[in-house]
């Protein structure tokens, strides 16, 4: 099923739903590190993009994605259980992508939790690529895989 919402970069006040939803779809079981303030700073940080997907004024998906000079590390990506396997992630990430391109950034990374199967074949399927497991990276009650995609590899 295709999407039909919008992307658009998050506002201020989209900042604690984010929060909300990264704590229960992305941090359980963790102590939330995603809190209000955090998501705030990301939106002030000219650095960072923090994007969201609307269907009409609800907000059904996010993602913050952090610039550096020569990668960009996606921090956060999540779409709501009733909209997943609609194409909103892919819309998503895909945004963020061509943003990176246009910036001249050609690598991303990110992490993710090793026990979140439908995550890494999400991220497989979207061409990432699983470059090695890091022991207790989430507060060290979890492991995370690394991924990433070289974006001129196919663009
Ligand atoms: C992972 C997540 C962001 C994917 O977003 P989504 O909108 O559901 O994914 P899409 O509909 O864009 O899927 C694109 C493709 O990815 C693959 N995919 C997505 N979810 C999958 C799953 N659960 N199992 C297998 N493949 C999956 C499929 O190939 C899919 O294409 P298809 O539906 O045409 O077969 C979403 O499931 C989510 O928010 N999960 C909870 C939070 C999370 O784990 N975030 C990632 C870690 S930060």
């Amino acid at each position: 099923m295709t999407a039909v919402c919008t992307c658009e970069l998050a506002r201020r006040s989209d900042a604690e739903t984010i929060s909300n939803m990264s704590r229960w779809l992305i941090e359980a079981g963790l102590t939330p590190m995603w809190v209000p303030e955090r998501v705030l700073w990301h939106l002030r940080d000219r650095e960072s993009t923090v994007l969201v997907a609307r269907d009409q004024a609800r907000l059904v998906g996010f993602a913050v994605m952090q610039f550096m000079d020569t990668t960009a590390h996606l921090n956060l990506l999540g779409v709501i259980p009733t909209r997943q396997r609609s194409g909103i992630g892919r819309q998503l990430l895909r945004w963020l992508e061509a943003s990176a391109v246009t910036a001249g950034t050609f690598l991303v990374k990110l992490e993710v939790r090793e026990g979140n199967f439908a995550a890494r074949r999400f991220y497989a399927s979207m061409g990432y690529s699983e470059a090695g497991v890091i022991e207790g990276y989430y507060q060290g009650r979890d492991n995370a895989v690394r991924m990433n995609r070289d974006l001129a590899l196919t663009t």
